[in-house]
């Protein structure tokens, strides 16, 4: 660290010109929040590398990748979700990284082939206290439970937050058993699926529906909320870690990797080690209320803090992203869409 910050130092004081105009990094990134100022910033106080950013939704950033071909300017891409860490994958946009200092920091089930997890978010379940009882709803298997009739809300069966999730469920407990859970959950809802996770969770406390499943960082956010609006629905409603019990409650990434074009190689693989350094673990994950991938780090955030810990889902995140089209598949049979 000392070594890196007396270079910077030094480039500064060479005068920045040259120095900037052989150090730039180009990252596209789907993912965008408020502490990424900081974030970026500070990789270039202590390395000298200009960042260039470009910001969009995913399919337009992976459209651009693949029509730039090998003359894109892009060394790094950000996005959200395994399954659509996996579609970029699978699209063969990502090059392999080779660092001892990312296989040393990022634990080996948040890392895949081609690209590295740099925080995680659960999938958790929030219900009405007055409409279910918990013991109703403390695993993803209840949901489909004809116990559990006309109470349960999601967002949309074919959102990537729902089919990493089916994925897991394949994992664990098989196409057959998962196929028979997509179908209960679809003969229990109380509303066809529409709007995001946290339009189900205002659903909840509404009592439209009696429980639903959504992020954990967006029932973070209503907690850190000052909104009295906000305050209202965390107070009508309840979290649960899901499956404590047994495999753990479904983990999810935000992840990135080095492009296969990449112009400027080493200063990707320096920008994908200093995302798992601990300063920029905290930016990264705080900024969305997420927790660090790099085990030990903490960030400071009330909502989470209070949420506690739990036990987590540990199946390679590879595994997981290379199950999502069979969960497709699957819940397209069962109607789940
Ligand atoms: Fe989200």
């Amino acid at each position: 660290m000392i070594k890196k910050a007396v270079l910077a130092s030094l480039l500064s004081a060479i005068g920045s010109t040259t120095v900037v105009a052989a150090d730039e990094l180009n990252i596209y990134s789907a993912r965008h929040y408020q502490t990424d100022e900081q974030l970026y910033g500070n990789f270039t106080k202590q390395t000298g590398i200009k960042i260039n950013r470009i910001e969009a939704k995913e399919d337009e950033l992976l459209e651009r990748v693949r029509t730039e071909g090998a003359n894109s300017p892009a060394d790094i891409f950000i996005t959200v979700d395994a399954s659509r860490l996996a579609k970029a994958d699978e699209l063969g946009i990502f090059q392999p990284v080779k660092s001892a200092t990312l296989e040393a920091r990022i634990p080996a089930h948040l890392r895949a082939d081609n690209w590295f997890s740099y925080s995680t978010r659960a999938r958790i379940i929030v219900f009405n206290p007055e409409m279910v009882k918990a013991e109703q709803v403390q695993t993803y298997e209840q949901l489909a439970e004809p116990a559990l009739k006309g109470q349960v809300c999601t967002r949309s069966g074919s959102h990537p937050y729902n089919l990493s999730l089916g994925a897991a469920m394949i994992k664990h407990n098989g196409a057959e058993a998962t196929e028979k859970w997509a179908s209960g959950i679809v003969a229990n809802f109380a509303r066809a699926p529409k709007g995001g996770d946290t339009d189900q969770i205002r659903a909840v406390a509404a009592g439209e529906c009696g429980v639903a499943i959504a992020n954990s960082y967006y029932f973070a956010r209503l907690m850190n909320s000052n909104k009295p609006e906000d305050q209202a629905v965390i107070a009508k409603v309840k979290a649960v870690w899901p499956n404590q019990a047994t495999w753990g409650t479904h983990i999810n990434v935000s992840g990135a990797g080095m492009l296969k074009h990449a112009p400027n190689k080493e200063a990707a693989v320096k920008f994908l080690e200093y995302l798992a350094s601990d300063e920029a673990q905290t930016y990264f994950a705080n900024g969305n209320n997420e927790w660090p991938a790099v085990p030990g780090v903490k960030v400071d955030n009330a909502a989470l803090n209070k949420l506690g810990e739990f036990k987590a889902d540990t199946l390679p995140i590879g595994e997981l992203a290379a199950t999502v089209a069979e969960a497709q598949r699957i819940y397209d049979r069962a109607g789940y869409r």
